[in-house]
Parts: structure tokens; sequence; C-alpha cells
């Protein structure tokens, strides 16, 4: 029950932010659900799929945690998703889900195996750091200026909720993404590296990245 306090946040809810041809909206509206699973697996599939398959599987569990209060949208003029950037808070997550969760779709024993595995992905939140939980934009609409208006919405609602600081991480194999988020202004603070497990994950370390809010421009 977190929704009121999330989608009373920065952006106008009715309005959004209007950018060319798309709408920053706060949330995730029911329509755009499935194709946000779909998105989310299609984006974080190389990362997540030795631990998270068969693919139905992985899609059922994304669909029951998904937390629609915990995303800021990117909508065309016409109505379709083409992006989501979600956060975590100690309310809740975008894709958060527990040992119950996992143990539903998969079984006892395969959600406990996957739930030590994801737990090695989890991350500590801090007080006053917005914790990013995931960015991602449609194929055919990247490129276009709408992970960049993703990232400034989520830059502003953690200034609008007094926080001092976005946090992300993104891996050694999404050079790409790390460029985006530089251009932004996020700056690396430390790398860590995953030893054996990068068999598993397909990655060799992950790079945690901040925007400095009180340095950021508005
Ligand atoms: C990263 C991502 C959210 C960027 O969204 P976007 O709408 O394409 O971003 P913008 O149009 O504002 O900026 C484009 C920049 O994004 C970065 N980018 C990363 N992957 C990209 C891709 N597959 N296609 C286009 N741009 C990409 C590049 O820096 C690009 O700039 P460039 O064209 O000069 O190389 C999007 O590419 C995506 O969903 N990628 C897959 C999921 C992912 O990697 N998420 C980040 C995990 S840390």
């Amino acid at each position: 029950m977190v929704s009121s306090i999330y989608l009373s946040g920065p952006l106008n809810r009715k309005t959004g932010m209007r950018h060319q041809g798309f709408t920053i909206r706060p949330g995730l509206a029911a329509e755009h659900i499935d194709l946000a699973c779909d998105l989310f697996w299609e984006a974080f599939r190389q990362k997540l799929s030795l631990i998270m398959k068969p693919e139905d599987k992985a899609l059922a569990f994304i669909k029951r945690v998904i937390g629609t209060d915990h995303a800021i949208s990117a909508v065309s003029d016409d109505g379709q998703l083409l992006g989501v950037a979600g956060f975590k808070t100690q309310h809740g997550a975008f894709i958060g889900g527990d040992l119950e969760d996992l143990s539903l779709i998969y079984g006892w024993w395969g959600g406990l195996w996957r739930g030590l595995l994801l737990d090695m992905l989890d991350r500590d939140l801090a007080d006053d750091i917005l914790l990013m939980d995931g960015i991602f934009v449609d194929p055919v609409a990247r490129g276009r200026g709408v992970g960049t208006a993703l990232l400034d919405a989520v830059a502003q609602s953690a200034r609008e909720r007094g926080l001092a600081k976005v946090r992300l991480d993104v891996i050694d194999i999404n050079p790409r993404a790390r460029a985006l988020y530089e251009r932004c202004g996020f700056r690396a603070i430390e790398t860590n590296h995953i030893g054996p497990f990068r068999h598993l994950f397909g990655f060799q370390s992950s790079t945690t990245m901040h925007l400095d809010l009180q340095n950021a421009p508005v």
C-alpha cells in the first residue's frame, strides 16, 4: 500500500512531462503491465536467464511481483508504452518478490536456490539515496531520448523527495548504457567483481554509479 506516497510524487499524474512524441508519467498503467514484463525480460534476459528460466516461469514471476507504483513510464502520444525506469524504496521495489513468490512459481527447491543466487544481485537501500531498479526502453524506440528523459524524471523525483543522490548499477558488458549514465551526470563509485559467478550471470563486474543531486543541473 504505497501508491498514495509514490503516485503523488513530483510528476503531475494527469499531464506528466511532455517530450517530443511521448510523455513521462509516474507509475505504470494497468494496460501496460504485460508489455512492461516482456520488455523487462527482453532487456535483462542475458543476465537473468540461467537463473530465471524457463521463460514462461520467469515472466510469471515478473508479473507476480511487479510494483507498478515504483516505476516511471514513458508513453507515446498514441498511448503505447515506450520504456520504464524502476526504483526501490523501503516500501517496495519495481521488481521485488521474496522466497514465497519464487516458491509459488518454481516450487520450494527451485525457489530456494534461485532466491540464494538472486540475493547476490540485491543492493542495500540507504536513507538519502534513490536506488534504481532497472531502466529499459522498447528496442524499436531506442536512441530517441526516451532513456534520457526517464533518467531526468528519476532525478527530479529523487530531488522532490529530498534525497541527495540517485544510485544505479551497470554491468561491464553494457558500455553503451554506462556512456548514457555518464552523459546524464552519473559518476562511477566502485566496481565489484563477481568471481566464478560470472559463468552464471554472464558478466564479470558491476559498477555502482551515483548522481549527486546537489551538484546536478536541475
Ligand atoms: C539503455 C537504454 C535504457 C537507453 O534508452 P534510450 O532511449 O535508447 O536512450 P537515449 O535515446 O536517451 O540515449 C541513447 C544512448 O543510450 C545508450 N544505449 C545503450 N544501449 C542502447 C541501444 N541498444 N540502443 C540505443 N542506445 C543505447 C547509448 O549511450 C546511446 O547513445 P549513443 O547512441 O550515442 O550510443 C536502452 O538502450 C535499453 O533499454 N537498453 C536495454 C536495457 C538496458 O541495458 N538497461 C540498462 C541496464 S543498466
